[in-house]
């Protein structure tokens, strides 16, 4: 039997890659497909997520959100302005929970392109949600109740891992760990790959091992109630091979590097906010 919550009228504005991976965890977590209104500036993105999900197909943006209690603002942040402008009455009127996926729009620039105080839940989700495992920040605005967190939560989960932040000048420092973090583990197996062919693996092995190598350390990571500073040195023996590797990429200031990278990323952040704020 489906539960309350996952009955709540849901709207999805743009179906892109972002929606489609949420509705694909939404219906897999139990969520009924017929309450769920998606539109989407491109007829042919609304017919695929109708066809692949059973999703309901809106008019126009205004009448999914007519239609729902939630609703999910998953178009690029170039174009929520005008998004937010088309609906902001809508979810007033009925007095929705609005959930914006968009990277680097501030909730106060969202809530004035809506026209006024909304219930606002502010995402960062990352690309692992398109395979269930992503990790998403959440940050609420004043306006939202206990019971419509607990529903932006719900869907957030249905692709990985969420998480609220209470402090919206946070969310530049989620962009530069989480959401942007993908991408540096791609370079990491990248170079770990290359390595491993230097040192003669064949392309295929090297880049099986690295790949695996990723996930176990991650899972193993996850499923420990230990630090990873602690499973590193469970892994180290004194005199040994790891220990030879670690002390060359702590000499070489992997340390730093990072913590230059995520400040640079934590930078260019607040840069885009402003931007797009400025609208
Ligand atoms: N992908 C990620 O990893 C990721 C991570 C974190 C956050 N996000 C955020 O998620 C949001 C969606 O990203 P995405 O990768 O899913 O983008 P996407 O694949 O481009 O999907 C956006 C969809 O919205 C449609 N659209 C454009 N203008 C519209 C309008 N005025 N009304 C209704 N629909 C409209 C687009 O149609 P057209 O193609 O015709 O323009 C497209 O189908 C973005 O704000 C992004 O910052 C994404």
């Amino acid at each position: 039997m489906v539960c309350a919550m996952k009955n709540t009228p849901l709207a999805f504005i743009g179906a892109g890659n972002m929606a489609r991976s949420l509705i694909g965890g939404l219906i897999a977590d139990g969520w009924d497909p017929a309450c769920i209104s998606v539109s989407d500036a491109d007829p042919e993105q609304l017919d695929a997520t109708r066809l692949l999900f059973s999703t309901q197909s809106a008019a126009d943006n205004t009448a999914a959100a007519a239609a729902a209690e939630i609703v999910v603002l998953a178009v690029k942040p170039q174009v929520m302005h005008q998004v937010a402008a088309e609906i902001g009455a809508t979810v007033r009127e009925r007095r929705s929970l609005v959930i914006s996926i968009a990277a680097g729009i501030r909730a106060t620039d969202l809530q004035r392109w809506l026209g006024g105080d909304c219930a606002l839940v502010r995402c960062m989700p990352n690309t692992p949600a398109l395979v269930q495992s992503g990790a998403t920040a959440m940050y609420a605005t004043p306006g939202v109740s206990e019971d419509q967190k607990a529903l932006a939560e719900n869907i957030m989960r249905a692709v990985g891992l969420s998480l609220w932040v209470t402090d919206e000048g946070l969310m530049d420092a989620v962009t530069a760990l989480s959401g942007s973090g993908p991408a540096y583990f791609f370079l990491v197996i990248e170079a770990m790959e290359e390595a491993g062919r230097d040192l003669g693996l064949d392309e295929k092995t090297a880049r099986l091992l690295a790949l695996q190598t990723a996930f176990g350390a991650a899972k193993m990571a996850l499923e420990s109630p230990d630090d990873p500073a602690l499973l590193r040195q469970r892994v180290t023996s004194p005199g040994g091979t790891t220990e030879r590797a670690l002390a060359v990429l702590e000499d070489g200031g992997l340390r730093t590097l990072f913590r230059d990278a995520l400040t640079a990323a934590r930078d260019r952040s607040r840069e885009l906010a402003e931007q797009f704020g400025a609208e």
